[in-house]
């Protein structure tokens, strides 16, 4: 049977995509080849967020085919995703080695297609269309994370977006917002649990919008509130998170959702964009900087150790240093654990890519290099003072950058490294911070086998985690 290689761009929607499309060719019989050179295809799960991811899935495309098609003509090349949906067929006319595009609504369909285009039936495939129903058209995982068993699990409970902020092509590749049903949802994270999945996360565009139109507010509860209390009662399962919500729709019964439901970690990325209320009212984002930051007090107020992350772009259109400096304000008021800071790039077909008054590079560059250091500072300094904190991990499996090690995370989603075995896969324990690194954390071996550390927190709902704890 044939071998793919799946390289996947951008968010964890597209990691989401790649698994389920290589669970999909698994179940067909193919292997999963560990690089492009020994795969018979291979696929590039793309990004558009950006020019830059766009360019570099094309120039990666661009060395893989110089690359392989001479020695190997009959290797598959294809482009999936974001990229694929927003460019079609243009891809196949800029770089004509390239066999298979296939859109946002169609993954499902990739065995099929890449059978026809293996067996010579076909010589291109490009498939773009919009599906009905392809929300829930995928939901099979391959569950082998970090070199073995795999503790957690995306699951995807929504496509698309509506909320068409300016700078925005996603409401263009991923299509308008299709929710999935509870029932279904549920039914993957059971089986996920019942297959040793400890935590899942809840993906989608814009998550706070799950249900909208399907499911009517019951007893003051969103669709998506209902669904966390679904999702809350799956039994084997210790913790959900979710990504990412919208700060418009991000309620009180959300913010009560966290009083309530124990496997709910306190962990939250919030995309802010911009705290200027001027650009935030050009990028149509629908809320001001004080709703925001009440957002914020409001979530403290129910979990004080809220892990918190978010989301900027520097150099929205029209932005000025005045702008800019409310942002930064922002950032040392909130204090947020790691933010994503992205270098505005104008977008096909989006408002603000029309807007007159596009920042200059020199300025992007100037800015965003000013915001990476306030957000590094206070996240260091927020990661030391958790030094000598007891906290509860979840044990995923060995470190990325030290497979000798093993890594875990706390509930508010700080990365914790220590000197643990293959049998800690799965746990959830407590371990004794040590030292702490820019966004990772050290915790002690010997703490770890302590009696009573490392065995009796399974019976703890949880060890909340964060500066205001002192244990
Ligand atoms: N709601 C989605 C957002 C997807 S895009 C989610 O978080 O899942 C992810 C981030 O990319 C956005 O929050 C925004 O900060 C950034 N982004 C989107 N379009 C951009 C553009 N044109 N230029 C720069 N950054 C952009
Ligand atoms: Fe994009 Fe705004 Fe939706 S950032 S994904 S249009 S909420």
């Amino acid at each position: 049977m044939p071998s793919v290689y799946i390289k996947t761009y951008g968010c964890q929607m597209n990691e989401r995509d790649s698994e389920a499309v290589a669970a999909q060719l698994v179940a067909k019989g193919y292997t999963l080849a560990v690089s492009e050179h020994a795969a018979d295809v291979v696929l590039l799960n793309t990004c558009s967020v950006r020019d830059n991811a766009e360019q570099t899935a094309l120039g990666k495309m661009q060395a893989i085919a110089g690359d392989l098609r001479r020695s190997r003509p009959d290797v598959v090349l294809g482009f999936m995703g974001c990229m694929a949906q927003s460019r079609g067929r243009e891809l196949v006319d800029r770089l004509p080695d390239v066999d298979l595009v296939l859109g946002t609504q169609k993954f499902h369909r990739a065995a099929d297609y890449l059978d026809d285009l293996l067996s010579g039936r076909r010589e291109k495939v490009v498939d773009v269309e919009a599906e009905p129903g392809s929300e829930s058209a995928i939901r099979e995982h391959v569950l082998n994370g970090r070199g073995g068993r795999a503790v957690t699990a995306f699951v995807s409970i929504m496509q698309g977006c509506n909320q068409h902020c300016t700078f925005c092509i996603v409401p263009f590749t991923r299509g308008p917002e299709r929710s999935r049903t509870i029932p279904d949802i549920v039914s993957e994270c059971r089986q996920l649990a019942e297959q040793g999945v400890r935590e899942v996360t809840l993906l989608g565009q814009i998550v706070t919008s799950y249900g909208r139109r399907e499911r009517p507010i019951q007893e003051g509860k969103s669709g998506f509130v209902q669904l966390l209390e679904a999702v809350q009662a799956i039994e084997g399962l210790e913790r959900i998170r979710f990504t990412s919500p919208h700060p418009k729709g991000y309620g009180d019964d959300l913010v009560e959702a966290y009083k309530r439901l124990p496997k709910l970690v306190e962990s939250a990325h919030l995309p802010v964009q911009s705290g200027s209320n001027r650009v935030l009212k050009l990028m149509h984002r629908g809320y001001t900087r004080e709703r925001f930051l009440e957002i914020i007090s409001k979530l403290r107020a129910v979990r004080p150790n809220m892990g918190l992350t978010t989301d900027i772009i520097v150099g929205f259109p029209g932005e000025t240093e005045a702008d800019f400096e409310e942002t930064l304000a922002l950032c040392r008021e909130v204090e947020f654990d790691n933010a994503f800071l992205f270098k505005y790039s104008p977008r096909k077909d989006t408002p603000a890519a029309a807007m007159s008054d596009q920042v200059p590079i020199e300025v992007i560059e100037e800015r965003h290099a000013r915001i990476l250091s306030v957000i590094n500072e206070v996240g260091a300094r927020r990661y030391a003072a958790l030094i000598s904190r007891r906290m509860q991990i979840l044990v995923e499996g060995p470190s990325k950058k030290n497979a000798a090690r093993m890594m875990g995370r706390t509930r508010c989603n700080r990365i914790v490294v220590f000197d643990g075995a293959d049998r800690h896969r799965g746990q959830l324990m407590d371990v004794q911070i040590v030292k702490s690194g820019l966004f990772t954390l050290y915790a002690d071996p010997a703490i770890v086998n302590l009696p009573g550390s490392g065995t009796s927190v399974h019976d703890e709902p949880f060890v909340p985690c964060g500066p205001a704890h002192r244990p």
